[in-house]
């Protein structure tokens, strides 16, 4: 993708622009099973650190870039493009965001799932992309239930599973499709890395967020949960139950 936009130095003032919150400075040599170990960023402003990520030990995240008006563009020109091509797979896409990450060479980003659906658009520099189906052991259940009561996608690494991923090399002008929380791990390459996500949900994606939050609460009271139903049969009954417990304040 040849696009000024994605280039280091329209990255660098992009990440002046954003609003400090949605700028995030990590370290690169975390471990699968660790954290996303945060760097702070008083030292060097984010500009600063994305102008030197050849050096400087970090990946930096740009988040929710539809916040600046030129990457909103960019975004909607990019559904308009795989918008009919995701439709009979998701659904129409919904709330759609976009994330920029702008890794030093050798960058790990430890293993993790996000709840959302993700095409990862690769830039500059190669990436090891390694993914998982979203179901145990790679995704144990009480894990994906806590997520949408606490937040943390991180999940637990056993050695094991290094040979069981699937692994997509990425090159600039690849993409990759991350179905809907799908555990995966990357490792950028020798040089520095920009890779582009852009992340939607659907109908289907928001009822199973709502089944898994009601869940614990469920078992609580006796009820059985039930498996997840795979696409496009949807939990509705689970789905419905979340929105009463919600307005209830229960959840
Ligand atoms: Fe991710």
């Amino acid at each position: 993708m040849d696009q000024p936009l994605l280039s280091f130095e329209a990255l660098a003032k992009a990440a002046l622009e954003l609003p400090p919150q949605y700028v995030e400075r990590r370290i690169s040599n975390a471990v699968n099973g660790g954290e996303f170990a945060m760097d702070r960023l008083d030292d060097a402003d984010a500009a600063t650190v994305i102008r030197s990520i050849n050096t400087s030990g970090n990946w930096v995240m740009l988040r929710f870039v539809e916040q600046l008006s030129a990457y909103s563009g960019l975004l909607d020109r990019l559904m308009d493009q795989i918008g009919p091509s995701i439709s009979p797979s998701t659904g129409p896409g919904l709330t759609i965001r976009g994330f920029i990450f702008i890794s030093s060479p050798g960058t790990l980003t430890p293993f993790h799932f996000d709840c959302e659906y993700n095409i990862l658009f690769q830039i500059a520099g190669d990436k090891h992309f390694a993914t998982y189906q979203p179901i145990p052991p790679w995704l144990p259940l009480d894990r994906h239930e806590a997520y949408y009561s606490a937040g943390n996608n991180m999940l637990p690494w056993n050695d094991a599973y290094e040979a069981e991923a699937n692994i997509h090399q990425l090159r600039p002008g690849d993409a990759l499709f991350i179905p809907y929380a799908s555990p995966h791990w990357v490792k950028a390459g020798a040089e520095p890395s920009i890779s582009l996500s852009i992340t939607w949900q659907s109908a289907w994606s928001q009822s199973v967020g709502a089944a898994m939050q009601i869940n614990p609460l469920l078992r609580r009271c006796g009820f059985p949960t039930g498996d997840l139903p795979a696409w496009p049969k949807a939990p509705k009954w689970r789905s419905l139950g979340c929105r009463v417990a919600r307005k209830a304040g229960l959840l």
